[in-house]
């Protein structure tokens, strides 16, 4: 069986959040960026004062969190919504996203979000095709040339961004890679309305 998702992935800075945050309004669904969630976890950790390179401490922080990400991004309790992308977090958030233990709490909450709306849920991170909902309805990868990627992400430098992409596609668990049968659009010279569209009329067949 299938489930009422939408699962986009792709590397840093190829229009994830913006096309599925799009594409949610459109379908009148609701909308997940799985990467607040674990940014909202690596903020927990330096809060808490915690070396992000205690695996043991950060899991246990993903096990007991409770994480919303709208209308804001908040970790039990605690609006972390404007500074889940600091220099510091985007450093930190790769590395919490290696954690098996952290990958396994945030892909319970996930699927669990997914099942509680009313409709249908757009879902994008690095995972969510081939591992949190490989029985999608549809399944997108977004590319976009690394020049176009680094100029999208201007307030970080080109070379954390691709240092991003290489921890988050070399790593042991659940690495960004694309899913077989997922659909790939190269969004480089493409507007959002026209990847929106394009997605749409993959997804309108299976409606
Ligand atoms: O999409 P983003 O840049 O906000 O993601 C932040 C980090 O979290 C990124 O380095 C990869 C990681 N991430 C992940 O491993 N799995 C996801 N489903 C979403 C994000």
């Amino acid at each position: 069986m299938t489930v009422n998702v939408v699962a986009i992935d792709g590397p840093v800075g190829s229009g994830k959040s913006t096309v599925a945050r799009a594409l949610a309004e459109r379908l009148g669904w609701s909308f997940l960026d799985t990467g607040a969630m674990y940014r909202a976890v690596t903020v927990r950790a330096i809060d808490d004062g915690i070396a992000i390179e205690d695996e043991s401490a950060v899991t246990a922080i993903a096990d007991r969190a409770v994480i919303d990400t709208v209308p804001r991004v908040v970790i039990n309790g605690v609006d972390v919504e404007d500074r889940i992308r600091t220099d510091e977090v985007n450093q930190g958030v790769s590395i919490v996203a290696t954690y098996q233990g952290v990958r396994q709490a945030m892909v319970r909450q996930q699927r669990s979000f997914a099942l509680r709306q009313p409709h249908g849920t757009v879902v994008e991170g690095r995972d969510i095709t081939t591992v949190v909902f490989p029985d999608a309805k549809l399944k997108v990868f977004l590319t976009a040339s690394a020049e176009e990627r680094t100029r999208r992400r201007g307030d970080e430098d080109a070379e954390s961004v691709l240092r991003r992409d290489e921890i988050d596609s070399a790593r042991e668990h659940s690495p960004l890679r694309h899913a077989d049968d997922a659909t790939m659009v190269d969004t480089t010279a493409k507007t959002v309305d026209e990847v929106v569209l394009e997605i749409l009329k993959c997804l309108k067949p299976t409606l």
